[in-house]
C-alpha cells in the first residue's frame, strides 16, 4: 500500500511538464548577451549564474547576462535578494544522477539559472496569481534563483514574515522542508523518542536536528570529525563521528524509534537493525549512489522491504508548497529553529559557494546576496 502511496505522490507533486517550461528559458537556454556575437535586443536583461553545459560549478558556471523573463500564467517575478545553496541546485549543474535530466531540467545543459531557493520582492504577477501582489516580500522556489530575477510559481512562494531576514529566508527553502516533511509528516516524530539523523551536519540535517528536538525527541546526529561540534550546537544530544566507524552500531540511543537518512547510502537491512520493531525509518537522500540514479532505486524498494513488517519502511519526494514555508517562518520567528548560515558569497563568487558543498566543506546552508 505505501508503494502505491509513494509513487502516485511523486507524481502529484512533481509532474513532468506537459509543455515547456515558461519560466527562465531565457535565463538560460537562450545566449548569454554578453557571449561574442549576440545582439541586445529591447528585451530588459539581468545578471543571472548560468551554465552551457553539465559538468563541475567552478568549471561550468559563469556570471552571464542574459535576457529577463516574464511570468506566465500562476507564476510571479521575483526580484532576487538572495538565494540559498542547496544539493538540488548542486545536482542540477553537475547533471548527475543522469536522472535528473529526465524531470524537464534540460536533457543537454541545465534549463535554468542555477539554484532553487528564492527570497526578494515580487516585480510582476502573471495572470490568475491572487494570492501575491507587486511589492510583496517572498520567499520559496524558483528555478534560476541565482540571478537578478527569477521566475516561480505563486503556490511555492510564502510571504517572508518581518522577522526574517532575506538571507535567512533563502535558506528556508528546499533542504528546510524536506526536513520538516521528513521529521513531521513522514517521520511522525513524537516528544520522547529517539531519533537517529544520519547527515546531520548538511542542509537537510541541520534543520532536521532542530525540527526534531523542538518536537521533543531525544537525537543523535552523525557527521565527519570537523563538523561533530557544530551539530551539538544545534542542539543534538548526541553527537557520532561517521568517519570514525559504524555509526549504527555506535550510536548512542540506539535502537531507534526513527531514522532520519540523509547521508551514506547504507543498505536498508543495517538500517532496519538499529531501528525498534515498530520503527520507522524515512530515507530522503544520499550521496555516492551512482551516476545514472544516485541511489535511488534503494529508495523506491525500501518500502517493499517492509512488506509485512511492523517497521515502517518510507521515502518521500519533497513537495514544493508555500505551506510548509509559512510552518517553517513561524518556527524561525518563535526561536524554534535558527537558520544555519555557513557563508554568504557575493553573486560573482556563486560557483565557488556551490564548489564548496561539492567538496563537502559546508556546514548547514551557503546564501548567494544578489540584490540590495
Ligand atoms: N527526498 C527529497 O525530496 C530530497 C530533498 C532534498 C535533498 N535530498 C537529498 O538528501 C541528501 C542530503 O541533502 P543535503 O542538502 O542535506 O546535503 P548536504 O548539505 O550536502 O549534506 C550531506 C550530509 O551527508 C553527510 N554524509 C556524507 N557522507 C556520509 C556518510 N558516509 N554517512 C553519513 N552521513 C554522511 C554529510 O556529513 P559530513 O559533511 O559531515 O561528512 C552531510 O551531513 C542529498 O542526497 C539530497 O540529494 C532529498
Amino acid at each position: 500500500m505505501f508503494v502505491t502511496y509513494t509513487v502516485r505522490h511523486i507524481l502529484e507533486d512533481n509532474p513532468m511538464p506537459t509543455t515547456a517550461p515558461s519560466t527562465p528559458l531565457a535565463a538560460s537556454r537562450s545566449r548569454a548577451l554578453d557571449e561574442p556575437g549576440a545582439a541586445g535586443g529591447a528585451m530588459p536583461t539581468m545578471r543571472a549564474i548560468t551554465a552551457d553545459r553539465y559538468g563541475a560549478p567552478a568549471d561550468v558556471l559563469r556570471l552571464r547576462r542574459v535576457e529577463r523573463t516574464t511570468p506566465g500564467k500562476g507564476e510571479v517575478l521575483v526580484s532576487v535578494a538572495a538565494a540559498g545553496l542547496s544539493r538540488a541546485a548542486l545536482h542540477l549543474t553537475t547533471g548527475t544522477p543522469y536522472l535528473v535530466r529526465l524531470f524537464g531540467f534540460g536533457f543537454r545543459a541545465p534549463k535554468h539559472a542555477m539554484g532553487i531557493e528564492v527570497a526578494g520582492t515580487v516585480a510582476a504577477v502573471g495572470a490568475g496569481v491572487e494570492r501575491l501582489a507587486v511589492g510583496d516580500q517572498v520567499f520559496g522556489y524558483a528555478p534560476g534563483a541565482c540571478a537578478e530575477f527569477a521566475v516561480a510559481r505563486a503556490d511555492k512562494l510564502a510571504l517572508r514574515p518581518e522577522g526574517l531576514d532575506v538571507v535567512h529566508a533563502a535558506a528556508l527553502v528546499d533542504s528546510a522542508s524536506t526536513a520538516l516533511q521528513a521529521v513531521r509528516d513522514h517521520g511522525r516524530v513524537q516528544a520522547g523518542e529517539r531519533v537517529l539523523v544520519l547527515g546531520a551536519s548538511g542542509g537537510v540535517g541541520s534543520f532536521a536536528v532542530q525540527i526534531a528536538k523542538a518536537a521533543g525527541a531525544e537525537v543523535t546526529g552523525t557527521a565527519s570529525t570537523a563538523k561533530l561540534l557544530f551539530v551539538a550546537g544545534l542542539g543534538a544530544d548526541h553527537v557520532v563521528d561517521h568517519t570514525a566507524g559504524d555509526p549504527l552500531r555506535v550510536a548512542d540511543g540506539a535502537p531507534f524509534d526513527v531514522i532520519l537518512d540523509l547521508g551514506g547510502n547504507r543498505p536498508v537491512k543495517a538500517l532496519r537493525q538499529a531501528l525498534t520493531s515498530t520503527g520507522r525509518l524515512v530515507i530522503v537522500g544520499g550521496e555516492g549512489g551512482g551516476k545514472l540514479t544516485g541511489g535511488f532505486q534503494r529508495q523506491i524498494l525500501a518500502p517493499l522491504r517492509g512488506v509485512g513488517s511492523s517497521q515502517d519502511l518510507m521515502t518521500f519526494v519533497s513537495t514544493e508548497h508555500h505551506r510548509f514555508l509559512d510552518d517553517l517562518a513561524a518556527m524561525a520567528v518563535a526561536g524554534e529553529i535558527a537558520v544555519p548560515i555557513d557563508r554568504t558569497h557575493p553573486i560573482d563568487e556563486a560557483p565557488q559557494g556551490l564548489a564548496r558543498m561539492e567538496a563537502g566543506t559546508l556546514r548547514g546552508k551557503d546564501v548567494v546576496v544578489i540584490g540590495p
